[in-house]
């Protein structure tokens, strides 16, 4: 294998919903592969743990910006503190989710739009303004958006989420085609039934932990660590030739009929 194909040394990235969960397995991976990383989240201890955490094991540089991503007329500013205390960033990886599990009918227009905001409006404000940077510095760029088997298919009492996860699908497809010339790649990763606070509800329920497993070929629930080679490879040189695509990391649910 050529060497350093999966190495990020002396690249930068911004990891959102790093606090914990998959963001922080994705922040670790890219920081041991050689990246800095700059993080997001809501909650100050977990973002600091996950610094403490990642710089005593990979020795990188982490920053950390304690940020409310529903407050969507802030993200700009964010951004811009971020590529202050950076110096930019190669590397956006937008992870930040949130749900709401209610019938439909009830759903109330706050709800969904609360789950909007946090899973796909941030998304689109980030990404442009993380073009603009990477087009500023007249730098390539790479955005890994993380979807859902929702991207994929169907399930009852999640409209909102099932919403936002195919439009951050959507947006990848249209800014992989529409960013190519900048040399921005914009991928997505499809996670099957992870095991985190998100789901700690799903998990803690005998018959639909069941469910799950039946659905998914690989018999288990997935591990935060298990989507961290796939976000190696769209980071990195390894992925040169890879734009607009989305890999679902599910333990084989959409390929079982
Ligand atoms: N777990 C799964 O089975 C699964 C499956 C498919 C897709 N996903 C997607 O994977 C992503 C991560 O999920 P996870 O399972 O790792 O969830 P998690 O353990 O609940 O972590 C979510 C992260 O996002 C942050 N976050 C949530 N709302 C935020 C807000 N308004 N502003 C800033 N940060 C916010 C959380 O920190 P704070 O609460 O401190 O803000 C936390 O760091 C989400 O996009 C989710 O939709 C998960």
């Amino acid at each position: 294998m050529e060497n350093g194909l999966f190495d990020l040394d002396g690249k930068r990235a911004l990891v959102t919903g790093a606090g914990r969960g998959i963001g922080l397995a994705v922040a670790r991976a890219l920081a041991r592969q050689g990246a800095d990383v700059a993080l997001v989240a809501r909650t100050q201890g977990q973002l600091q743990a996950a610094k403490e955490q990642i710089e005593t094991e990979t020795g990188r540089t982490v920053w950390v910006f304690p940020a409310d991503l529903a407050e969507v007329k802030h993200v700009g500013r964010l951004f811009e503190e971020v590529v202050r205390a950076t110096g930019g960033v190669d590397i956006l990886v937008n992870c930040a989710g949130t749900t709401v599990r209610e019938p439909s009918e009830d759903a109330s227009l706050e709800s969904f739009q609360r789950v909007m905001d946090v899973n796909l409006t941030e998304v689109l404000l980030l990404c442009q303004a993380f073009c603009r940077q990477r087009k500023q510095a007249g730098r390539p760029g790479r955005i890994i958006n993380i979807g859902s088997l929702a991207c994929h298919a169907a399930r009852p009492t999640i409209a909102a989420y099932a919403c936002s996860k195919m439009g951050v699908l959507a947006l990848t497809r249209t800014l992989a085609v529409e960013w190519a010339k900048y040399g921005i790649h914009v991928n997505a990763i499809g996670p099957g039934y992870i095991a985190t606070d998100l789901t700690a509800p799903l998990q803690a329920d005998a018959q639909f932990s069941q469910w799950v497993l039946s659905k998914t070929p690989l018999n288990r629930w997935g591990r935060p660590e298990d989507l961290v080679g796939t976000a190696i490879l769209l980071a990195s040189r390894a992925g040169d030739f890879i734009t607009g695509q989305i890999f679902y990391v599910d333990g084989g649910w959409t390929a079982l009929v």
